[in-house]
């Protein structure tokens, strides 16, 4: 169910990319109202990530439209787009594994707030107080001083959402964010995004394979199959839909409890 006002952060249409003769993403519309919680969803290869990298700036289009906050914003790069409010993580970690826990954060917010070049003091210093808010935020402040090479795979998960969240986005894209994880740490790490999504009104579109977690924490399903958008709903409506099963689900679907 869209939230609130039913505000539009993200809209898409009719967009689509291809890999020579893959049609990695094959005509999608989406639309994503304020402080929802979307998963997008479907088999490998559906073209998940091609969506995601479309939509964050970090690969150009063939055609169709991208709004931001009912801005176009086909062809801005990503370090525009995060400016604007709209962050993303990627499926494989990008922090900085020599740098501390609190110095990945420090960094993202020295980034954020444009002061690389500022002599007169200590970068060990600035965004302290900060950095520490938003480890504390995902759980990981007993970690800060760790190099972040060193924290266990699920910690750099949640390292990577206090990065994505120095940033202050609007819009948090997340591509399988609980990726190498076990069960219990996955639905813990989307807990916690879902309640970060909920204090900070940010609105979360996140890809993920484990099922249960998805139907545990989306409020809207969107399907891609081949490219295309398969179905869309709840999750009530999107375990029920019959092509869902068919082509996805299929030997997962689990009777109703
Ligand atoms: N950089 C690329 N070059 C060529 N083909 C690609 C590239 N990225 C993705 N593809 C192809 O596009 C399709 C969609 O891939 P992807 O978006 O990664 O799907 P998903 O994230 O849903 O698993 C797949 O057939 C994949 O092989
Ligand atoms: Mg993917």
């Amino acid at each position: 169910m869209a939230d609130a006002d039913g505000a539009l952060v993200l809209q898409v249409v009719g967009l689509r990319k291809h890999f020579g003769g893959v049609q990695a993403v094959n005509g999608v519309d989406l639309a994503v109202s304020e402080g929802e919680l979307r998963a997008i969803i479907g088999p490998n290869g559906a073209g998940k990530t091609t969506l995601f990298n479309l939509i964050s700036g970090d690969l150009p289009h063939d055609s169709g439209q991208i709004y931001f906050r009912g801005e176009q914003i086909s062809g801005l790069m990503p370090p525009e787009l995060c400016r604007r409010g709209l962050a993303r993580t990627f499926q494989i970690t990008s922090i900085f594994r020599r740098l501390t826990t609190l110095e990945n954060v420090q960094t993202a917010l020295l980034t954020h707030h444009r002061r690389h070049h500022d002599l007169f003091r200590p970068a060990r210093r600035l965004y302290r107080d900060e950095a520490m808010v938003l480890l504390d935020r995902v759980g990981l402040a007993d970690q800060a001083p760790k190099p972040s090479g060193i924290l266990a795979h699920g910690d750099q998960r949640r390292l990577e959402l206090a990065l994505a969240l120095a940033s202050e986005p609007q819009l948090l894209m997340l591509d399988e964010p609980t990726a190498g994880m076990a069960p219990r740490e996955r639905h813990e790490i989307m807990a916690l995004a879902a309640g970060i999504a909920t204090d900070a009104r940010l609105t979360i579109v996140f890809t993920e394979h484990d099922m249960d977690v998805v139907f545990a924490v989306a409020r809207r399903i969107t399907v891609l199959h081949q490219g295309a958008v398969l179905a869309e709903g709840t999750p009530v409506e999107v375990r029920a839909h019959p092509e869902v099963q068919r082509v996805y689900l299929g030997h997962r679907a689990k009777p109703a409890r």
